[in-house]
């Protein structure tokens, strides 16, 4: 399996040069483009891994994931999701315009930005550092490293560019749907998407998803339900606008992050985390889709 990774990577890493790093977050443009790696952790304890699976990024959309698991055990189902809905919502990842024009009144889903900072806002902490510590925490319980921590020139970065993230983060709060302090929600939201983790840190997180919020001890860390839930919209907005495609050509719940990162659960097998900080059109690892597209065709792993 490790020579078939290998050569996968080097094949793929070709591709690389048709995909643009993110620079909308200056910090982002720092990074060498032909990077790709892949880390596979699978439900009988083997790893296979190749290429830059150890390399650190930052987990940018990833943790959309994490925040809404977390939402959902401080706040329950029913409230998290009276403040934004289930639905994919066909537009790009920081997408402002159905705020106001859609009959949901509220953000498409958890995984588009706006959806995203609503359920930060959520997250149950008595101020703005109690908050981010415990989403640093339970990121670092589920990928089984202590030492995670934030790149902390990405997070300035983005919280001194982050406009559009303010004006979704104001609008939301203008209609009744955040109750908390905005700068408080987005200075810990930007914090959460510059936290450093590796393909192998996403695999070993997306191995507890494809457990069903098991970690590598099995021990039920999370309520199989809140999991069941998290995997079904990774599958339907993962990916944003490029979600169908991804469902039918690949077709694992899996999340996307401008990073590079992409991390993939293949239900009751695996978990795989792939990096490629190239993107595609849409934000999403261009290389890192075209490795998993491969893979998935390779070893059967389509859910459907
Ligand atoms: O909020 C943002 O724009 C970034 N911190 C995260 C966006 C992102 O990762 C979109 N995913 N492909």
């Amino acid at each position: 399996m490790n020579v078939y990774l290998e050569e996968l990577i080097r094949d793929k890493k070709k591709e690389t040069p048709n995909g643009k790093v993110a620079d909308y977050i200056p910090e982002l443009k720092n990074v060498n483009a032909d990077n790709l790696g892949i880390y596979i952790s699978d439900i009988s304890g083997n790893k296979f891994f190749s290429g830059d699976f150890d390399k650190s990024f930052t987990i940018q959309s990833i943790s959309k994931i994490m925040t809404l698991m977390l939402a959902i055990m401080d706040n329950g189902e029913e409230y998290v999701f009276s403040k934004v809905g289930m639905e994919p919502s066909g537009d790009p990842f920081n997408s402002i315009k159905k705020l106001e024009t859609s009959t949901m009144k509220k953000p498409a889903n958890p995984l588009i930005n706006a959806g995203a900072i609503v359920v930060t806002s959520t997250i149950k902490g008595k101020n703005k550092k109690e908050k981010f510590q415990r989403i640093l925490n339970f990121i670092r319980k589920i990928s089984e490293d202590d030492t995670l921590d934030i790149n902390y020139r990405v997070y300035c970065s983005e919280s001194r560019t982050g406009d559009r993230n303010k004006s979704l983060g104001y609008f939301l709060k203008d209609q009744g749907i955040i109750e908390e302090s905005v700068s408080e929600t987005l200075d810990v939201y930007f914090k959460q998407c510059s936290i450093e983790i590796t393909a192998k840190h996403l695999a070993t997180i997306a191995l507890f998803l494809a457990k069903n919020g098991k970690n590598s001890k099995d021990e039920q860390i999370i309520d199989p339900k809140t999991v069941k839930i998290v995997k079904t919209l990774m599958y339907t907005c993962g990916l944003y606008d490029e979600s169908g495609e991804f469902a039918v050509k690949i077709g694992i719940p899996s999340k996307s992050g401008v990073g590079g990162g992409i991390l993939c659960v293949v239900p009751d097998k695996m978990g795989i985390g792939v990096y490629g900080p190239a993107l595609n059109r849409y934000g999403n690892s261009l290389a890192g889709i075209s490795v998993l597209k491969e893979l998935s065709n390779k070893l059967n792993l389509s859910v459907l």
